[in-house]
């Protein structure tokens, strides 16, 4: 691998990290999810794969590593006892059939075995727990280990009882119910009504509204939500004492209970209240007598093509059912078999989701427009003639990019096929070639920038457009915060609330105008007083002076780390020389591969970005031209001591490194042996590091040994 491949593998690995971050906030915390999920799904894999290709650009905190939601901070979090697992899909008829030979095989077994079939509601699925037949807590299924505890929430709805039927002595002490809360799709439709009569943002589709309506951390928000709930299944159940046997040990004291549940065994659902429940049916059949909503669709099957036509029915009915369902969801029945066939990482072998196929309508295309986003992609959107596909009034579906539109064939004025298949954004499947009358127009993508005026381009090997305004409104306040940080002009105070208050009051337009804000205009917003206002102002002002490298980091362009920038001024030492390099002259700079090259050159071609430079030169930010070298230290201080380098360094090349340890009387050797001083170790080392502790050398980092020089330099190190 070039370190450039993996330069720009890292850069593009944090940019997919913080847009999956941002629609993992915008689909579990807002509600409101941006990308469909097959274009979600796409960005992840995207992060898989750069990931699997280079381990070390895997973070912690990387999306990847995470499964399912992120959790609302604001709600307490529980864990549940036994975990929400999720289920594996079947897309087809051959999936579905596959999934039961596996289970036959499985359980080494020729006869048929039994299975209940259930809708797959398309809401939120929750833990209720009751206690001596009460309603106690409640919480969301989160991570499928941790949820959030929403008991006030779910006591708002009236499908779920807040006290069970029947007798103390014959309810279970406690008692874990699972199921779907949901949102009536009546009630959805009605909800959306008065929110546009309200001008308020519309829920996209009943599960959201149901998710947003459930985390409202006003329970009198909830209750005003005419939300439901399904059961369809029990977690850990144990039994009053009285009802236990020694050799049940699901049938145990309370206080023994948890610290069973504690030990954190694997136990499929099924098993646990075993002593009382042997099969899904039976459960099934127990709850709507406690008082729980089952569906009135649920049925047994033991034959394939039972299950085939269950699917197939209710798929027919799907428009007319008065709740939202995604597919069929099978299960084994007994509980002894489920036990033995137990479970994968995330979800248990003896259940499946059998998803109904997509929602499809036609309708036709009025007009393709596009929207730029932060990152200045811009994206085609097909303009739909709204149409009613399964309860939702789509009026846009998006076509992700050039690629797609011309791959599919897309044109202005076509009668299209239309899908919702995450029931999230919308998509074209295909244009209805047989219904064109001539009058169709091919979309062709803007040159300029609907936003900013600023060019589009499509860079090389990229699917995507990008605008290449330095000003666009769209890419404005991500540019501010950018340029404004700790490693580019480091502008003290300036973060993202301020930013944003200055871009909404239209105090700044560009990234030159931080440098016409006063302490007059900044007092005139409310929140900021006098003081910080001059503290701010302080802090701009001393941002004229950044050194030349900062200033190209901070300027954003496009594969432009700080690394590259203190190449790129290094080798052109001006702004004007870096502004009329050829591309041959920037692929001759360390580090600079044609990509980088063609971002840089696109990026100055632009009369936009010209402009934005020769402004902020007016407005007094320096671009301080490099001296001829940088290497400032002359001196012995390192005489005689050998210097060992592994890893790339940040903040500077290998040759300025070794220009810096030679310049104050040192030297640069290759390898390490008992006579090397130190080993400087940056991103990635070699073998060399495992060979300097061996030998006991002294090891730095990129930042002790810049110390260290800075030390000998100054001439107080004790070398
Ligand atoms: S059973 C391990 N039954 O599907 C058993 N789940 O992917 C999993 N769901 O988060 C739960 N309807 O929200 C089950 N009749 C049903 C369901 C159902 C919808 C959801 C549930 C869960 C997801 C599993």
């Amino acid at each position: 691998m070039s370190e450039n491949d993996y330069h720009h593998a890292a850069q593009r690995a944090a940019e997919l990290r913080d847009e999956l971050q941002r629609h993992n906030q915008a689909y579990y915390v807002d509600d409101s999810p941006l990308i469909s999920d097959a274009e979600y799904d796409r960005l992840m894999r995207e992060l898989q794969g750069i990931e699997s290709r280079y381990p070390e650009l895997q973070s912690a905190d990387s999306p990847t590593q995470r499964v399912g939601s992120t959790i609302a901070s604001e709600f307490a979090k529980v864990r549940h006892r036994q975990p929400m697992l999720s289920l594996q899909n079947a897309m087809d008829a051959d999936e579905m059939r596959e999934f039961v030979e596996r289970l036959l095989r499985f359980l080494g077994r020729d006869e048929a075995i039994e299975f209940v079939v259930e809708p797959k509601f398309d809401g939120l699925a929750v833990e209720l727990v009751y206690e001596d037949g009460l309603f106690v807590s409640g919480s969301t299924r989160g991570d499928g280990q941790v949820g959030e505890d929403i008991t006030g929430n779910l006591k708002t709805i009236k499908t779920i009882p807040l006290r069970l039927n029947g007798d103390r002595d014959e309810l279970p002490q406690r008692l874990e119910v699972r199921g779907e809360v949901y949102f009536p799709i009546a009630d959805f439709d009605e909800l959306n009504r008065r929110r546009a009569e309200k001008g308020e943002p519309l829920f996209a589709n009943p599960r959201n509204a149901a998710a947003g309506s459930l985390r409202q951390l006003n329970a009198a928000i909830t209750a005003e939500r005419p939300l439901a709930f399904f059961a369809y299944a029990i977690g850990v159940v144990t039994e009053h004492r009285s009802l236990s046997s020694a050799s049940d040990d699901s049938t145990v004291s309370r206080g023994d209970e948890a610290t069973n549940a504690a030990s954190g065994d694997p136990v499929p659902a099924g098993s646990v209240g075993a002593g009382r429940f042997q099969s899904q049916w039976q459960v099934l059949e127990t709850l709507p007598r406690w008082g729980f909503h089952v569906s009135e669709r649920i049925r047994r099957c033991r034959e394939l093509d039972e299950i085939l036509r269950y699917r197939d029915e209710l798929n027919a009915d799907r428009d007319t059912l008065p709740f939202d369902v995604d597919g069929v969801v099978v299960k084994v029945d007994s509980f002894a078999l489920q036990r033995e066939l137990g479970e994968l990482s995330r979800s248990p072998r003896w259940a499946i989701a059998y998803k109904l196929p997509p929602r499809q309508e036609v309708t036709r295309v009025l007009e393709i427009s596009v929207n730029v986003g932060r990152t200045g992609a811009v994206t085609p959107t097909a303009e739909l003639q709204p149409v009613r596909v399964g309860g939702v009034t789509v009026s846009r579906a998006t076509l992700h990019n050039m690629d797609e539109i011309e791959r599919k064939d897309v044109r202005i004025g076509d009668w299209v096929v239309i899908q919702r298949a995450g029931d999230v954004i919308p998509e074209v499947v295909k244009p209805i070639v047989e219904r064109r009358d001539g009058s169709e127009r091919r979309f062709e993508m803007p040159s300029h920038c609907p936003e900013c005026g600023a060019e589009v381009v499509r860079p090389e090997g990229e699917a995507i457009h990008r605008c290449t305004g330095l000003s666009c409104p769209a890419k404005l306040r991500e540019s501010l915060f950018h340029f404004a940080s700790r490693r580019a002009m480091d502008i003290d105070g300036l973060g993202a609330k301020w930013i944003e208050q200055f871009v909404e009051h239209g105090l700044v337009s560009s990234v030159s105008d931080i440098y016409r804000l006063t302490v007059e205009r900044l007092v005139r917003l409310d929140r900021l007083a006098e003081r910080s206002a001059s503290n701010l102002i302080a802090a701009i002002e001393s941002s004229k002076e950044r050194p030349l490298e900062r200033v190209l980091y901070a300027l954003g362009i496009r594969f432009v780390g700080e690394r590259t920038a203190q190449q790129l001024a290094n080798h052109f030492r001006s702004i004007d020389a870096l502004m009329h390099a050829t591309i041959e002259a920037l692929t001759a700079v360390d580090d600079v591969g044609p990509t980088v090259a063609s971002a840089v050159l696109t990026f100055f071609a632009q009369e936009t970005n010209r402009r934005a430079i020769d402004e902020l030169r007016e407005l007094g930010v320096r671009f301080p031209e490099v001296a001829p070298t940088t290497i400032v230290e002359t001196g012995r201080a390192l005489g005689g001591l050998r210097f060992v380098f592994t890893g790339g360094l940040e903040g500077l090349s290998r040759d300025e490194a070794k220009m810096r340890v030679e310049a104050l009387g040192g030297v640069v050797v290759g390898s390490v042996s008992k006579k090397t001083s130190y080993v400087v170790v940056g991103a990635d080392p070699g073998s060399k590091l495992a060979k300097a502790q061996t030998l006991g050398v002294p090891v730095l980092d990129e930042a002790g040994f810049l110390k260290l020089l800075d030390e000998a330099r100054a001439g107080d190190h004790p070398f």
